[in-house]
């Protein structure tokens, strides 16, 4: 397919509009930014397990059911997705207590939650995407009262989904970050991705780190932790 011009330029992706009216092509990047871009480096091979993670996930999702913007992977980098409207919200769903999580409730990492948490983040650079509620979603016009159903009904399925295709591989999904987009009628579909970089990966034994807190935490190995989460991913169970 061939490409038009660049779109957007994220912090990890290229979104490039193309020749055909309804579709985006998207470039994952080996870029990588923690704490709301203030720190920077480069995961090499990191576009390329992100893209196929996610193109692979997004299958798996398509064949129980919810559906996404994900087309078609046409190269180790890119990938063709359909054009959506991105909601600016960050869906997070959290089994076990981690991260921004454990520091705003005193709750230690690793903790077991008593039932998945979905939370939602407003998309915004400027103010660090900060967490908020559904009266602020209504009240701000984000979405309506039955999109945000629709989204955390969504995100509980996607969470049911991967976490056990993820416990076969020896994968504990502790928590990721989800968005979505808006078709022309209004459809939502699952969009950006869901790989490493927007998901924590614990193996589910040693409690090791398969994920972006190797570089957000300076853990060291990160290029070898975003590789072992994308074979067990690919090898299915173990
Ligand atoms: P948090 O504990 O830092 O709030 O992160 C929760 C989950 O969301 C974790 O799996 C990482 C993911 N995440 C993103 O994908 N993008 C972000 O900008 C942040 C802060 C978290
Ligand atoms: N991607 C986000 C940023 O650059 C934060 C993160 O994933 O930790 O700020």
């Amino acid at each position: 397919m061939n490409v038009k011009e660049l779109l957007y330029e994220g912090k990890a992706k290229k979104v490039f509009i193309t020749e055909q009216k309804d579709r985006y092509l998207i470039r994952y990047k080996d870029d990588a930014t923690a704490f709301n871009g203030e720190k920077k480096g480069t995961i090499d091979g990191k576009g390329a397990i992100n893209n196929t993670m996610s193109a692979y996930f997004f299958q798996l999702l398509e064949s129980r059911g919810i559906e996404s913007h994900f087309v078609e992977q046409v190269s180790p980098t890119e990938m063709i997705v359909k054009r959506v409207e991105i909601i600016p919200l960050e869906v997070i769903v959290r089994n076990i207590a981690a991260g921004s999580l454990s520091k705003r409730l005193g709750v230690a990492e690793g903790t077991s939650l008593k039932l998945p948490v979905v939370e939602f983040s407003y998309k915004s650079d400027e103010l660090g995407d900060p967490l908020i509620n559904d009266d602020h979603i209504l009240a701000l016009g984000l979405a309506s009262e039955e999109e945000i159903t629709i989204l955390k009904k969504k995100a509980l399925q996607i969470n049911e989904i991967l976490s056990e295709y993820l416990e076969q591989s020896g994968i504990t999904l502790v928590d990721f970050k989800l968005e979505f987009g808006k078709l022309d009628n209004g459809d939502i579909l699952l969009s950006d991705e869901i790989s490493p970089d927007t998901c924590r990966f614990w193996d589910s034994t040693t409690k090791e780190r398969m994920d972006k807190d190797r570089f957000r935490r300076d853990l060291g190995n990160i290029e070898e932790g975003y590789k072992k989460a994308l074979e067990r991913v690919l090898g299915g169970e173990r």
